[in-house]
């Protein structure tokens, strides 16, 4: 994990419509729990004023530090920064006092940086160590990937990446693994793709699967229950929460939970579809064009049932 990230610019999705519908007033704190580039967060803090303060996470602690660094010269004692998961925000809220927040942002997935940097091993298109964790605390995709069984790497495959052919794909890891062990991520872009059947396609063959595997290793489902269930109790009355995500897996978990709390009126919504990044956006970063943004304010006082 001690990769040097490259400096890449990162772009941030949806920028406009995410500060719209956060909504951050002089004097509010905000809360982004999908730090990252820190793109969204510079944003934010730019129209926070000087009593505003932004308390940013990221489970990675290299870009957690980097990030953090960045953002501590340009703004000062109104940044805090901890390498922590969005999952854990109650925990980090009550080590800083702090009752709840006005306006929660989170922007799903990894960052360029982590797609950028062939050794962190997310990429099917550059070469590097089937690596794929957003943080140290857990087996790597090589691990995985040659222990685990053929059932398994389909599940997963079918279940996180939505891969048709999650069976054929599987049973050509597991015959590949039987020569040699699978260690690099070209490799294994090499051996999905060679099962695949040939014809034309729009997106690369193993773009699926590798998108399945880093959500399986890094629990990144699990992490979203977890912060959703928590969310009500996160959010000051009239707070926000904006979040960015990126396949229909999470889009679907925002949804119902947004929706649910809106008819126990914990939630008001903000979006009643979820808002898409618009065409000239998508042509300047094509990776935005999977993004869907849905937020909600929380129930005021006295209109919380
Ligand atoms: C799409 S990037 C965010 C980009 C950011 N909005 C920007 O403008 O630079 C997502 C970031 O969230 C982090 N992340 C993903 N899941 C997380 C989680 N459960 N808790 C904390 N950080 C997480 C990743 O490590 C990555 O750096």
């Amino acid at each position: 994990m001690n990769a040097e990230l490259p400096s890449a610019e990162h772009v941030p999705v949806m920028l406009q419509e995410a500060l719209r519908l956060l909504g951050p007033q002089p004097g509010e704190i905000i809360a982004d729990g999908t730090l990252g580039a820190g793109g969204h967060a510079e944003a934010v803090l730019n129209v926070l004023s000087d009593t505003g303060r932004l308390i940013g996470l990221d489970r990675d602690p290299e870009m957690a530090e980097r990030t953090g660094e960045r953002l501590a010269k340009q703004f000062g004692e109104r940044v805090k920064v901890l390498c922590a998961n969005f999952s854990d925000m109650d925990e980090v809220f009550a080590s800083l006092s702090l009752a709840g927040a006005d306006g929660i942002l989170l922007d799903l997935g990894v960052a360029s940086p982590h797609l950028d940097c062939a050794e962190r091993g997310f990429s099917y298109r550059t070469d590097g160590p089937l690596d794929m964790r957003m943080d140290p605390d857990r087996p790597t995709a090589e691990e995985w990937i040659n222990r685990a069984r053929e059932e398994e790497i389909a599940d997963v495959l079918y279940q996180y990446g939505e891969e048709r052919r999650s069976r054929r794909i599987a049973r050509a890891i597991v015959r590949a693994r039987a020569r040699g062990a699978i260690r690099r991520t070209v490799e294994l872009a090499e051996i999905i793709r060679r099962a695949m059947p040939p014809g034309p396609r729009k997106l690369h063959p193993a773009r699926r699967s590798f998108q399945a595997i880093r959500i399986f290793l890094n629990r990144e489902m699990e992490h979203l229950d977890i912060f959703l269930e928590k969310l009500p109790g996160l959010l000051r009355p009239n707070g926000r929460c904006v979040i960015i995500s990126y396949h229909s897996l999470e889009d679907r978990r925002v949804k119902n939970a947004f929706r649910d709390g809106a008819r126990e009126e914990t939630y008001a919504a903000l979006t009643r579809k979820p808002l898409r990044p618009a065409p000239e956006e998508v042509r300047a970063n094509p990776r935005s064009r999977s993004a869907r943004l849905r937020a909600v304010r929380r129930a005021g006082q006295g209109e919380d049932s």
